[in-house]
């Protein structure tokens, strides 16, 4: 959470930044700022809300430094108001952070108690006092960050200016990410590889401890005891234009319609059979145990795929939400366990976390991870790469139906090797997930009857998603599409539960979205259905053929998903969800891409 970036060049660097930033506006978007070096000293502009707000304030303020360092900020600590935004400034020093500085309270009272006159309510302005002080002492630049990074507890990244050091640029990485790179036209640094775009063609990605020290033409990394380290450098892909919407009113309807196109990159690369195996940790016939630690979207993903491990590989699964499983007292591991991490982002701080955790216990450990260069696909045994392409909008969507289908076709491979399954069914899987970017594209074609149920939602104030079997995650992923992005109260209940509580919810008119697929709890689903239509629900039915012609007698509504094999019914059944959520967040005038209190990479706990 939090996009740092920072730039020096020969010329202005302003332009640059608010640029650098609006690629990691995903990040964040309460405030934004930037720090250049002028003539006369650090010069600060910032704006409360998105990027765009901030390149109004520097156009009309022209700063002309060729050097600086810039934020968009995901509030922690204090509101989200100008005081609060980054960069923060002490005498001679800007520092832009993205993290969490555990330990500022009692560094706060120290520095006050010192007389430094902290202005803001933030974790973060501790830590321009801590380098100012230093520096003030006689410390260099290096030296005084050397020694806030032994003071402060917390994960953080950090990118710092000093008035006295005109050329150089400095970051600090310990906990959150921080790549640094030299390009054509200077130096840089930043949270994400991906907003070098254009700028630099390799990257140098900063490890636990590391700083960095950048100018123009040069780049240096020192370790935590100061001796120079060369790191992993990353390719930073030129056509990286993660801002290019293609003609689509927002990110998330882009990304929406790019899923034919990802579950096709995904057939082609993992075609083969066995070829999804050969990234696992340990060998298919020797994994005893599967855990699966995500959050958000991708934990309900774990929680469809738990499903398939244990039906078509027999293997034990357990899934678990990582800000939970990093805190509980764990057993020993014990040998043929294997740990998959699920994340888009590969930042997750829980997920990561869990990792760390699941690793030092000698588990091995996998990862599912859309972001090729981030942490998870670093420290996890191996990786399997998700190919969905940048997601922008805030609300997951290609990355999701890409873990769904990643994790189909893993199943089905260690199916394979265990011959937990004939060839015949084998063969049988394999082509309904073949078949998947028509049966995506052709489901998409409802867009219009979705359109027409989302006017229904306008008034709205409550909705309940249900299903059974692997449609009870998809009814949680449809409800937590429709609260974050359109602000509507959503749950979603397996519909066998609903009468142990849940079902007092239902007054007249309550909407209901029931998953209703052909299989052997249809009938089972149905019978939930008719209760709670019973009782005033407005039942709308989201279902194949079958599923909508068992409920047409209680239904006020239904969206049409192509009939399917059960195993990717689940992917299948999630696109109407996504649309509408997305209907009725735009018509209820949301910005659906950047909804409040969200960010896209939850690198804090
Ligand atoms: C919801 C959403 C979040 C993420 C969650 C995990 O639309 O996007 O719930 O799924 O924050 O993020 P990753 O997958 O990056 O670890």
């Amino acid at each position: 959470m939090c996009g740092i970036f920072g730039a020096v060049a020969e010329r202005p660097v302003a332009d640059v930044l608010v640029e650098g930033l609006r690629r990691l506006e995903y990040r964040g978007y309460d405030s934004a700022g930037v720090a250049t070096l002028e003539q006369d000293g650090l010069r600060r502009v910032c704006a409360v809300g998105r990027v765009e707000s901030l390149a109004g304030r520097v156009a009309a303020e022209q700063p002309r430094g060729n050097i600086g360092i810039a934020h968009t900020r995901w509030a922690t600590h204090g509101r989200p108001n100008e005081r609060n935004s980054h960069p923060h400034l002490a005498p001679g020093v800007a520092i832009v952070h993205n993290g969490i500085v555990e330990n500022h309270r009692s560094l706060r009272a120290e520095l006050s108690a010192q007389g430094c006159k902290l202005r803001s309510d933030t974790d973060t302005e501790v830590i321009p006092w801590l380098v100012s002080r230093r520096i003030a002492e006689g410390a260099t630049v290096p030296a005084a960050l050397r020694e806030a990074d032994r003071t402060l507890q917390g994960a953080y990244a950090v990118a710092a200016l000093h008035e006295g050091t005109q050329d150089t640029m400095y970051g600090l990485r310990r906990g959150s990410p921080l790549v640094a790179a030299i390009g054509a036209g200077g130096g840089y640094l930043a949270s994400d590889a991906n907003a070098l775009a254009g700028l630099a063609d390799h990257a140098v990605c900063l490890e636990d401890g590391d700083l960095a020290k950048v100018s123009r033409d040069r780049l240096a990394v020192f370790d935590v005891n100061g001796n120079p380290v060369d790191r992993r450098v990353i390719h930073v892909d030129r056509n990286a234009s993660v801002l290019d919407l293609d003609g689509y009113a927002h990110y998330m309807l882009k990304e929406i319609y790019e899923q034919p196109r990802v579950a096709g990159l995904i057939n082609d690369r993992y075609q083969e059979q066995g070829v999804l195996s050969n990234f696992l940790p340990l060998p298919p016939q020797r994994i005893r145990r599967i855990t699966m630690i995500a959050c958000g979207t991708s934990y309900y993903a774990a929680s469809v795929a738990k499903r398939w491990f244990e039906q078509l590989a027999h293997i034990r699964t357990d899934i678990e939400i990582a800000s939970e499983y990093r805190y509980r007292p764990l057993p020993p591991a014990e040998s043929g366990e294997l740990a998959i991490l699920i994340s888009q982002s590969g930042e997750t701080a829980d997920t990561l976390a869990c990792l760390h955790r699941l690793k030092a216990a000698g588990c091995a450990t996998l990862g599912l991870v859309n972001v090729v260069h981030s942490s998870l696909a670093r420290d996890a045994d191996s990786f399997i790469p998700l190919l969905a392409g940048v997601e922008n909008g805030v609300a997951s969507t290609k990355a999701f139906i890409a873990q769904l289908m990643v994790l189909a076709r893993l199943a089905v491979d260690i199916a394979g090797r265990r011959k937990t399954l004939g060839q015949g069914e084998i063969l049988g899987a394999l082509k309904s997930l073949d078949q998947l970017p028509s049966t995506i594209a052709a489901t998409l074609h409802n867009e219009t009857a979705v359109q027409a149920l989302a006017e229904s939602f306008q008034s709205a104030r409550s909705a309940l998603f249900v299903g059974r079997g692997a449609l009870f995650p998809i009814a949680l992923e449809g409800a937590l599409k429709l609260k974050e992005t359109s602000y509507i109260h959503a749950e979603g209940f397996p519909a066998g539960e609903l009468k142990h509580g849940p079902i007092a919810l239902i007054e007249e008119g309550t909407p209901v979205v029931a998953l209703a697929c052909s299989g052997e709890l249809l009938d089972k689903t149905g019978s939930n259905i008719r209760e709670i239509a019973a009782r005033g629900a407005r039942v709308t039915v989201v279902g194949d053929r079958a599923g909508i012609l068992s409920l047409m007698d209680v239904a006020v509504g239904a969206l049409t998903i192509p009939s399917c094999d059960e195993l990717v019914q689940p992917i299948v059944a999630t696109l109407p969800l996504q649309l509408l959520a997305y209907h009725v967040a735009v018509q209820r005038g949301v910005d659906v891409d950047r909804p409040r209190n969200l960010a896209k990479s939850v690198t804090v706990e």
